[in-house]
């Protein structure tokens, strides 16, 4: 996730800003970037050497400009281009007067970049980002601030930036929508950051930038107007956070701030995926229209939450787009000997890019001539440099080992690359595809509303307080989550808990069930909700405590269950996004109430690079 941190007033702004960046890290991060207000020019490093750009800024920094008294910086998690010291930020216009860092994606960079270009600018990165500062470059005539005025609302998209421009030496220009921005006030100092840590060390005086509202920070003192350059009171901020609290943004652990995170981790994967006529655009994805309508079969590989997600792509894929779809653990694909031509489209899913499995799954497909893709959270990860296409789940960095932003982001990445591949094969029609589309569109809400359940969650938790056993069952689309219900509860609570479609109860599960035995089924309305009923019964008469997902209201559904998840009803083939949402938090209130620390789960690693 990238960070944005700017000092004025200040003896040493390139200190503040480089402590501030340090303070960030905690985010990811692959490159970092600093620029300084020198007289009536302007000075820049950035680095791209992953993890440790901020350490070798500070070395570069060793040349920095004496008497500055007004700098910018960031860290980047990248998004639009891949890492490198021309897509970090800070970035410049034609003139180089002007520097610019931001947090979010501008949702209309191509349309506003082919503008630019047409219009003689010349841009020097792949980013989105880019483009507001030559935008901005356009609009100096009456300074920086109305610069910034004028070109907000052309921005379509989420966006917190800070611009400092060399004519204008002791002013940085702050702006947000959708993405926080905090400005703070020290003594002499006026400060800005995208992220309360990076200022804590400052200051304690801080305050919140609202949507499309314009911050004028200069020593000493911050000014909030609207757009339309009314004066606005910012609203002063309490924060009784120590660091670590901080950049936990309050939560007690990361995987708290990460299940939060989920509706914006959705939003944000949809974005700019659509054009205005409808048609679906995957940017990043590199294969061909031809290529993708070529395809004759489709094969995921992934393993643990990343498997889950590929399981419901699986359904999506063959209805939509009735390509025959498998998928498979990686550790097992690579060794079975699998039979793929040059019409399969091989997808590894992965949230770091570099489970070695998958890699190593991938590098089998290709071998046998597969086009090759992966959906994967990193961009320039090892997976998304060796596969042929790439599409990016924009999660930002899942710090937690038990996956949540990223599950859901994953899934809808897959569900977006099923209905492009529909519309490209044409087994679904424009109308069609625009209303899932729109059905997609709705799904952060939706994902908020039921974290804003939390409470309900934590009461269904603390009555199974004492349970060992769990079973988690689903039928279509409810298979693939009650198997991730199961793998969230035991990987951060050790609880022993199995998956399983509940059609396959008879065939031998059940003889486990018995009083005491918990069982959590998805029974939102789907074709099967009927015969997931009839398994529920099955479980119930043999004394197991049933807990079901259900749908707002389904009584129906809720007099079989000792206790009730609610969820808002949800298009059956992108219910998953929504369901599994509150097996997370059944699995986090059980872990945390038996002492466990969600984060940093026994014997699991965040990134799994060995066999
Ligand atoms: O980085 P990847 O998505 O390839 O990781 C795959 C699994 O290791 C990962 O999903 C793991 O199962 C998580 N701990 C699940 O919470």
């Amino acid at each position: 996730m990238c960070g944005v941190i700017g000092a004025t007033g200040a003896q040493d702004p390139l200190e503040i800003i480089l402590e501030g960046l340090h303070r960030l890290e905690y985010r990811g991060y692959d490159s970092a970037g600093v620029a300084l207000v020198e007289g009536d020019r302007l000075w820049r490093v950035r680095e791209a050497d992953g993890t440790r750009s901020v350490a070798a800024l500070e070395v570069l920094a060793r040349g920095a400009p004496a008497g500055s008294r007004t700098g910018i910086g960031h860290t980047r998690w990248a998004t639009h281009g891949r890492p490198s010291p021309e897509n970090a930020h800070p970035h410049f216009d034609c003139t180089g007067g002007l520097a610019l860092v931001h947090n979010g994606i501008i949702e209309n960079h191509a349309e506003l970049s082919a503008g630019l270009v047409e219009r003689g600018h010349t841009l020097a990165s792949e980013t989105d980002s880019e483009v507001l500062v030559h935008l901005l470059e356009e609009e100096l005539d009456q300074g920086l601030v109305e610069a910034v005025r004028r070109c907000l609302p052309r921005l379509r998209g989420s966006f917190s930036v800070a611009v400092v421009h060399a004519g204008e030496p002791e002013l940085i220009v702050g702006a947000r929508r959708a993405t926080p921005l905090v400005l703070g006030v020290a003594d002499g100092e006026g400060l800005v950051a995208s992220d309360i840590p990076a200022l804590l060390g400052r200051t304690r005086r801080l305050f919140a930038l609202a949507d499309d509202e314009v911050a004028e920070v200069r020593p000493g003192e911050v000014r909030v107007t609207t757009v339309e350059g009314r004066v606005v009171e910012p609203t002063a901020l309490t924060v009784e956070w120590d660091l670590e609290a901080a950049q936990k943004a309050g939560c007690d652990d990361f995987m708290s701030k990460e299940m939060g995170e989920q509706p914006k981790a959705v939003a944000d994967t949809l974005l700019d995926r659509r054009k205005a006529d409808g048609t679906l655009v995957l940017d990043e994805l590199r294969l061909r229209v031809e290529e993708l309508a070529a395809v004759d079969k489709v094969v995921i590989v992934a393993c643990g939450s990343s498997y889950h997600a590929a399981l419901v792509a699986k359904y999506a894929l063959e209805h939509w787009t009735r390509l025959p779809t498998e998928v498979d653990i990686a550790s097992e694909f690579r060794y079975r000997d699998p039979v793929l031509d040059g019409r399969t489209l091989a997808v590894g899913v992965s949230q770091s890019g570099e489970t070695l499995d998958t890699l190593q799954a991938l590098r089998e497909a290709k071998r046998q001539g597969a086009k090759a893709m992966v959906v994967s959270n990193v961009v320039d990860s090892s997976m998304a440099r060796e596969a042929d296409g790439v599409l990016y789940t924009r999660a930002g960095p899942e710090i937690g080992v038990a996956s949540t932003k990223c599950h859901l982001a994953q899934i809808v990445a897959l569900e977006l690359l099923a209905l492009t591949l529909a519309q490209h094969r044409g087994t679904r029609g424009r109308p069609e595809v625009t209303e899932l589309f729109e059905r997609l569109s709705e799904l952060p809400g939706k994902v908020a509303e039921t974290l804003g359940r939390r409470k309900e969650v934590d009461q269904v938790a603390d009555a199974l307080a004492g349970a060992r056993d769990f079973f988690f069952l689903g039928r279509h689309v409810g298979f693939p989550v009650a198997l991730e219900g199961a793998l969230k509860l035991k990987e951060i609570s050790y609880l022993r808990a199995e998956g399983y479609p509940a059609g396959e109860l008879k065939h031998g599960p059940i003889a486990l069930i018995e009083p005491g035995t918990v069982v959590v089924a998805v029974a939102t309305r789907n074709p099967l909700w009927e015969k997931m009923l009839s398994n529920v019964e099955e479980v119930r008469s043999r004394g197991a405590t049933v807990v079901l997902v259900a749908d707002d209201g389904d009584e129906e559904t809720a007099r079989r269950a000792d206790h009730v998840l609610w969820v808002p009803p949800v298009e059956p083939l992108l219910s998953p996004v929504v369901n599994v949402v509150p097996l997370q938090l059944l699995a986090y209130r059980l872990a945390r109430a038996l002492g466990h620390d969600v984060d940093r789960p026994r014997n699991l690693a965040k990134t799994v690079t060995v066999e």
